[in-house]
Formats: C-alpha cells, structure tokens, sequence
C-alpha cells in the first residue's frame, strides 16, 4: 500500500464531502481517531473543530495528556464533560451488549448530537477501521463506533453525517499513516484502548466506585508491562469475589485477571509469555495498591477461541 497516496486521497476526499461546511472531529486519543482528526485538520484547516469527550470511563489523566500532545500537533482540543451522562446509561446494566450499546447511544444520540446540533454542524469524523466494521457486522460484538454498516442511518437517526477515512485499514497500517502524519509515538505506538474505555474491562454493572479500582489497576499493568513489546494489555475486573486475608482477617474481595497478547491487527491473538517476576511484581502492587482486590489472575486464552477483551 502506498501511504502517501492514500493520505492525499483522504484529505481530498474529507474535502470534498464538507465542502464549505464545518465539522467535528472526536478525539478518544487513541491512534484511530488521532489520525483521523490529523487528516480533517490537513483537510479542513480550522473548518474543523476537535472535541473529546470526558465520559468518566478513561484511563488516569487521559483528558489533560491528550490536550498536551495535541496542543503540540498546533490542535486545539476541547473537554467536554459528559460523565454523569455516561453513568446515569450504564446504571443497572449488566449484559455486555447492553452495556455497549448503552454507550452508544449516549455517545452518538445524546452528546455528540447536542454538541453538533448547538454549533450547527453537519459532519462527524471518526476513526473507525476494518477490524472494527468487520467484527460488528460478523455480529461477533457491537462496535460503539459501528453505524451504517449495521444498519444505523446517523443522518436519519441523528440528524448528522459520518465521516471515517481509515474504514479500509486495519491497525499496523493506520500506525503507518499516522507515523507519516507525523504524530508522537505516545500515540502511534500506543497499546489499542477499546471505545468502551474501562467499562470494557469490568465484567457486570459500571460503577464510579468499580471504575476507580480499575483506572488504579491499569496504571499500574500499563506501567509494568510498558517494554514488555506486547500488542495489548489490561487487567479486568470480575463480578466474582475471591476470599483473601488483609490485616490478619478473612476479606471477600475483589478479583482482577492481567490479560496480555500478542498480535498483528486484533483478528486473532496469542498468549505474551510473561516472566513470572513481572507477573508477581504486578500482583503484588495490585494488592497492595488497591485494597479492594484480594486476588489477581493471568489469563492463557489465545483469541479464538476468547476474544481479546472481556466483553
Ligand atoms: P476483541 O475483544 O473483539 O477486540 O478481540 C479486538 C480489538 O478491538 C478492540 N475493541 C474495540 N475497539 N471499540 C473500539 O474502538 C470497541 O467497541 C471495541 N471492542 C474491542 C480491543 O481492545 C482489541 O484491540
């Protein structure tokens, strides 16, 4: 594949369906959508404005670190806080798939129709790629960023249009584009982070308070395991209690399993065969760190047959 061409082809393209128009780019800060808003920006020039949505399901600092590196790109980004929204639609549910669409729809029906609507813009860009589309249509799982090709109209449903220049690419080659776009390895070479964000790696009902035991757990997973040169890792936590002992007395706690694969573009994935001292320094801090847990487990189920997240 030719990746300058392609790049010129997108801006082209970006170009010629907003014509004189505006549009708004949402920015989660992972690669997908940095590149995505990279090419409206090249596109669009200021036409295109750059929000990223506080949703309370992000890692620790991710809004202020994403504004940073952008800030440094020459992109302005805007915070926009929409985290009671985000916990008010994902009370009560337990279904993975419920939960999913949950974010959905709060996403793309509630917030991002408000903040287009009020500005009076008409566009949408995101960043949605291959894998994405093909696993949401394979009905293996809703993608929260899946729409048309799942038979969702957003211009009839929303009022907006969707705009997605990498649908075609798969993960190693929009990490090629956005290397050539000139994006910070902070991001280019950053672990993939589900649209979902951490209400992914909890299993039942998303709390405020499980949120916080899992933002503190993938801290430190995502510190220890930063030059382990795995494609992902994360740890999840399970609905399940595990009896353990803290300050000498019997606690029913808390149960997070460390997940860590390897892979090319997230189709299939195998088992990181981690040392046994990175695995029990990632215990120990986990317990210790996070008095809710009791107990931390290291999953060996390659992909098929377990997909690589947990719901
Ligand atoms: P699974 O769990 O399906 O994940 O094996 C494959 C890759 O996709 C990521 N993933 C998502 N990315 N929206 C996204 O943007 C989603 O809803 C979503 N679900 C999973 C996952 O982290 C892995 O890299």
């Amino acid at each position: 594949m030719n990746y300058k061409r392609f790049i010129d082809k997108k801006i082209k393209e970006i170009k010629k369906i907003v014509g004189s128009g505006k549009a708004i780019s949402v920015l989660s800060g992972g690669v997908d959508s940095s590149t995505a808003t990279v090419l409206g920006r090249r596109a669009l020039g200021g036409r295109l404005k750059t929000v990223f949505i506080d949703n309370g399901l992000m890692r620790e600092d991710e809004p202020k670190d994403i504004v940073y590196i952008f800030k440094k790109l020459g992109i302005k980004v805007e915070i926009i806080d929409a985290r009671d929204k985000f916990f008010r639609a994902l009370k009560g549910k337990t279904d993975p798939e419920e939960k999913r669409e949950a974010i959905t729809k709060t996403f793309y029906k509630d917030v991002f129709k408000n903040i287009l609507k009020k500005r009076k813009v008409k566009f949408l860009l995101q960043g949605t790629i291959l894998t994405d589309i093909e696993e949401a249509v394979a009905g293996i799982k809703r993608q929260h960023n899946v729409l048309a090709q799942v038979g969702i109209s957003p211009e009839k449903e929303y009022g907006y249009r969707v705009i997605e220049p990498l649908k075609e690419l798969r993960k190693d080659d929009v990490r090629k584009v956005a290397r050539i776009l000139g994006i910070p390895k902070s991001i280019t070479e950053r672990i993939p982070f589900p649209g979902p964000a951490l209400a992914a790696r909890i299993i039942g009902e998303v709390t405020p308070e499980k949120i916080l035991i899992i933002r503190k757990a993938t801290s430190i997973v995502e510190k220890e395991l930063k030059n382990s040169g795995a494609f992902q890792y994360f740890p999840v936590l399970m609905q399940d209690k595990a009896t353990g002992i803290r300050n000498k007395k019997r606690e029913f706690g808390n149960i997070i399993i460390i997940r860590c694969v390897e892979s090319l573009d997230a189709r299939v994935a195998i088992l990181k065969r981690l040392p046994w001292k990175v695995l029990e320094k990632i215990t120990k801090r986990i317990t210790a760190e996070i008095p809710e847990v009791t107990r931390v487990c290291y999953d060996l189920t390659p992909k098929p047959p377990a997909t690589i997240e947990y719901i």
